[in-house]
Parts: structure tokens; C-alpha cells; sequence
């Protein structure tokens, strides 16, 4: 018997109906559509509203969509893993609200934390349960309601993040198709420059940390901006000479979508046209774990077996890294 190879054999996703416009953040925070759209890319977001919805809803929609789709029984889905920054609650784990809402009465069920290298983490972890032969079927989930830790006063980040979900089905295959490579990074030291202040075990929630805003997300964007062109095409560039593939070997890019100037110069360095890049921050803005598998959903018409993609993140941590996925069908 030859390897086995987890294969990325479905896809859904899920983006809340609310679009929240440049033209609408001019009206609320000093900004303008011309900057935004120049340093950023981004035109609009999406954003959910509505009571007692968070970053469950939207993962169960993306889930749904996958499972509806490819006619899959829930009770057959061995493992969620779900990703991402913004969970329901502090405890339980989102995901295991997710398996609930989606029927997976047979799954166990846990969260992954990597901010924006979230999904990228999930997926290579849930490929592993696939490649050791314990599971057959493992969902992986990356959702964030960004729009729950945004400081609508901050036009430094309140113009880039956005909501959304998308989700993967992982099979065995013995095909040489599905995830083949990965390098994954951590630097903790580089929490200082993106976090959010209170509500974890260091300085829990109280009046103070509300009254001084310390819910929100803290980014010093430049400085941000400086690790994340560098070590985005970096590790992208590793992983095709590792792999030995030439910009004309990969099919497509599929990067982690937190501005424009910084998936440019990942494409760059790895010799890919613009054609090759999967783009839609424009209207989605960053959702965090959302953004890869929410472009694949998008572009899931356009991909042929065989084809070669490099997936690539940077995020909060820091955290970054690109894995090789070999697709696994044709719609
Ligand atoms: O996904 C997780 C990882 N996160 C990222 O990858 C984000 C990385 N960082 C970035 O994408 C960029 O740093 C930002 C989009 C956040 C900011 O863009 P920038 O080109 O780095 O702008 P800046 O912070 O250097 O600010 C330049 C100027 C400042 O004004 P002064 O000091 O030059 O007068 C800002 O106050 O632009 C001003 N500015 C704005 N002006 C209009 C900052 N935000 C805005 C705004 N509208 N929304």
C-alpha cells in the first residue's frame, strides 16, 4: 500500500449578507476610499449582525454548505478541528458547538489558535489524523467574526477586517494529491506588535480594560506590514525549492488575505502573474482564519486535479507558513 495522502475532496463557504463599504467607514472614522483602496486593496467587507450570532453561525453555514453539496452524512465526519480568534466563548471550544449545530454526532472537536496562520495550522494538524490512518474524514473550519474585537473609532484597523467562514472536507487518498508539504513558523516575541490588551488569564475582563478599550484588537501595522511581506514570500518561496517547482509548476496562490501589497510581493518573489493569484480581499477584506479556505470556495469551478497551489499565511504571534497542496478533483 502506497502513502497516504490527505485530499482536500470538498469545500464550503460562507460570507454574512451585511456589506459595509469604504464609502460607509468615511462616514463613521477620518478615511477615505482612495486610501483604503491604494494601501489595502480592500473596497468592502462583510459584516454579521444580528443577536446571539457569532463565529459558530457562520462556521455551521460554511460546514452545511459542504456537506449539502457533496451529499455528506454529518454522523460520518470523524474530526473538526475549527480555527480561529474571535470563538463564540472563552470556553467551550467553538468547534464543539459547530459538530453540534452541523450533526456531527460521531466527531470529537477541538479550536486551534493561530490568528491569521489559522487555518494553514488546522489544516496541516487534520492532515495528519487523515495521513496516520486513524480518520477517514476530518472537516476543517476557519472562521472569525472580526467585526466582535474592531474598534470602530480606529481607522487603522477598523477599514481592514471583515466576517466570514470556509471550510474543507479532508479523505484519504493514495493518490499523490491533497496537502504534501508544509513549513509552519512561530515567533511569540512578536506578540507585542498585534494582540488584544484584557480578557485572557493576564489581565482579565473588568471596567477598567472596557473603559480603555482594551477588548480590541492592537495592531502596529507598519511594523506588522515589515514581518509579514518578508516572511510571507520567504516561506513561500522555500516550499517550492523544496518541492522543486518554478512559478510556471504552480497553478495558484492562494494567500492569506490581509493587504494587497503584501500578496503582491509573496507573487513576486515566487515569479507568479497576477492571473495566478487568488484575489477577493476587495470584497471580504481580512477575515482572519476565514481567507484561504474562502477563496478556495470561490475558486473551487476554476481548479483541475493536478493542479499545484501554494497556500500562504502571516498573523498575530507571530505566526506565518505555506503548504503545498497537490488538488484533488474536478468539479
Ligand atoms: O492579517 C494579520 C496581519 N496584519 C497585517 O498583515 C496588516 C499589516 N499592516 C498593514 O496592512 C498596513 O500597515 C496598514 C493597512 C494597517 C496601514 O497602512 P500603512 O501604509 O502602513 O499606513 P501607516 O500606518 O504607515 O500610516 C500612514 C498614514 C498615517 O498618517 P501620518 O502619520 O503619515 O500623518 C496614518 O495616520 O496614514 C494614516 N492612516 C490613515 N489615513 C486615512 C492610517 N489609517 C488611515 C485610514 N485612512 N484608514
Amino acid at each position: 500500500m502506497g502513502k497516504i495522502h490527505a485530499a482536500i475532496t470538498a469545500v464550503g463557504g460562507y460570507v454574512p449578507e451585511y456589506i459595509l463599504t469604504n464609502q460607509e467607514l468615511e462616514s463613521i472614522v477620518d478615511t477615505s476610499d482612495e486610501w483604503i483602496t491604494s494601501r489595502t486593496g480592500i473596497k468592502e467587507r462583510r459584516i454579521l449582525k444580528g443577536e446571539g450570532l457569532g463565529t459558530s453561525y457562520m462556521a455551521t453555514q460554511a460546514i452545511n454548505n459542504l456537506l449539502q453539496k457533496k451529499n455528506i452524512d454529518p454522523a460520518s465526519i470523524d474530526l473538526l478541528i475549527c480555527a480561529t480568534t474571535t470563538p463564540d466563548m472563552q470556553f467551550p471550544a467553538t468547534a464543539n458547538l459547530i459538530a453540534a449545530n452541523c450533526g456531527m454526532t460521531n466527531a470529537f472537536s477541538y479550536d486551534i489558535s493561530a490568528a491569521c496562520s489559522g487555518f494553514l495550522y488546522a489544516l496541516n494538524t487534520g492532515a495528519q489524523f487523515i495521513e496516520s490512518g486513524r480518520n477517514k474524514r476530518v472537516i476543517v473550519v476557519g472562521a472569525d467574526k472580526m467585526s466582535s474585537i474592531v474598534d470602530y473609532q480606529d481607522r487603522t484597523t477598523c477599514i481592514i477586517f471583515g466576517d466570514g467562514a470556509g471550510a474543507v472536507l479532508l479523505e484519504p487518498s493514495e493518490e499523490e494529491v491533497g496537502v504534501l508539504d508544509a513549513i509552519l513558523k512561530s515567533d511569540g516575541n512578536g506578540w507585542v506588535h498585534l494582540h488584544q490588551k484584557a480578557g485572557g488569564s493576564v489581565k482579565p475582563a473588568s471596567i477598567e480594560t472596557v473603559m480603555a478599550k482594551e477588548h480590541y484588537i492592537y495592531q502596529e501595522g507598519q511594523t506588522v506590514f515589515k514581518f509579514a511581506v518578508k516572511n510571507m514570500a520567504d516561506v513561500s518561496a522555500q516550499i517550492m525549492e523544496r518541492n522543486g517547482l518554478s512559478g510556471d509548476d504552480v497553478a495558484w496562490l492562494v494567500p492569506h488575505q490581509a493587504n494587497l501589497r503584501i500578496i503582491s510581493a509573496t507573487a513576486d518573489r515566487m515569479n507568479l502573474p497576477e492571473e495566478k493569484v487568488m484575489l477577493n480581499i476587495q470584497r471580504y477584506g481580512n477575515t482572519t482564519s476565514g481567507t484561504i479556505p474562502l477563496c478556495l470556495w470561490e475558486w473551487e469551478s476554476q481548479l483541475k486535479k493536478g493542479d499545484n497551489l501554494i497556500l500562504a499565511a502571516f498573523g498575530g504571534g507571530f505566526t506565518w507558513g505555506a503548504t503545498y497542496v497537490k488538488w484533488a478533483y474536478n468539479s
